[in-house]
């Protein structure tokens, strides 16, 4: 995609400007999984990190597969209603497009704050009725919750899943990434869910992560890589469905392959 006009106002959007020259996770993000909503920042900023830390590339398709299973077991489990925390760029198995092979009236509410993947999403989701796209900053529960595109879709009556998917990562524990997930589930009633991925370390060396991390600190939202520990504590109180917090691509059986450098898990709200 060549956008030469910095700042330009992206149409579908609040009228949040797109800065192209600045590097941007979510277009990164796509750039990593194939998509073509990137500028070439994000593509030198994305191939600069793929060069110091490759694992990087394989957390983000191991993600996005955790992300497929994660929705098909929610679905499962009777859940057509989802909150999607930094959902992204719409790619290959978007989160509505699987609900609704199981139930073609789950609503979905999808949530961002980036113009780009906000503009993409609305184009494509202009059909769906049972589908909405908030373009908003997901540390501000009060906010987001209070959103028409999610106080209008879904009923928080009744069960839900929030998807906290490769996204906690971005959140610097100066805001609390633990008060913002539970100021979500605790807006959700008993039998609904959370599910959360999450940027850690496995086979990657300290040293790897931290040179992949300079390259996010030319993002607005440098990358927080936490330990197995401190992804455990953002979901204290979540009766954890088996097999627990486990690498995202040991979930949830293990593979057999190597670990993805990140951890994924789906917990019970009772
Ligand atoms: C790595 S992508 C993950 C996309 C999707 N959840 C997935 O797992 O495939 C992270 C997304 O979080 C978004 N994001 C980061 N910080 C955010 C914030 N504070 N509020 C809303 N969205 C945010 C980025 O714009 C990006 O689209």
């Amino acid at each position: 995609m060549d956008r030469p006009d910095r700042d330009d106002p992206i149409p579908g959007t609040t009228g949040a400007r797109v800065d192209t020259s600045v590097p941007n996770v979510a277009r990164m993000y796509d750039y990593y999984l194939g998509g073509a909503a990137n500028f070439a920042v994000d593509r030198e900023a994305a191939e600069r990190a793929l060069a110091v830390t490759p694992e990087i590339g394989r957390f983000a398709r191991m993600n996005r597969e955790f992300l497929g299973r994660v929705v098909r077991y929610l679905c499962e489990r009777g859940i057509d209603q989802f909150l999607d925390l930094g959902s992204g760029v719409p790619t290959v198995g978007n989160v509505h497009e699987i609900a609704h092979q199981h139930d073609p009236r789950a609503r979905i509410a999808y949530v961002d704050h980036e113009s780009v993947a906000v503009a993409h999403a609305r184009a494509l989701l202009v059909d769906e009725p049972d589908v909405s796209v908030t373009q908003a900053d997901i540390r501000r529960p009060a906010e987001v919750l209070a959103a028409p595109g999610v106080a209008g879709l879904l009923d928080l009556s009744r069960p839900v899943a929030v998807l906290a998917v490769a996204i906690l990562h971005f959140v610097p524990d100066s805001d609390e990434p633990d008060r913002i997930l539970r100021t979500y589930c605790d807006a959700c009633p008993p039998g609904s869910f959370v599910a959360l991925s999450h940027a850690s370390m496995t086979t990657m060396t300290k040293s790897e992560a931290h040179r992949g991390q300079d390259v996010y600190r030319s993002t607005p939202t440098p990358l927080v890589v936490r330990s197995r520990d401190e992804i455990a504590a953002l979901l204290d109180g979540c009766e954890l469905v088996e097999p627990g917090l486990a690498p995202i691509n040991h979930w949830p059986s293990d593979t057999g392959e190597s670990p993805a450098n990140g951890y994924g898990a789906v917990g019970e709200l009772r």
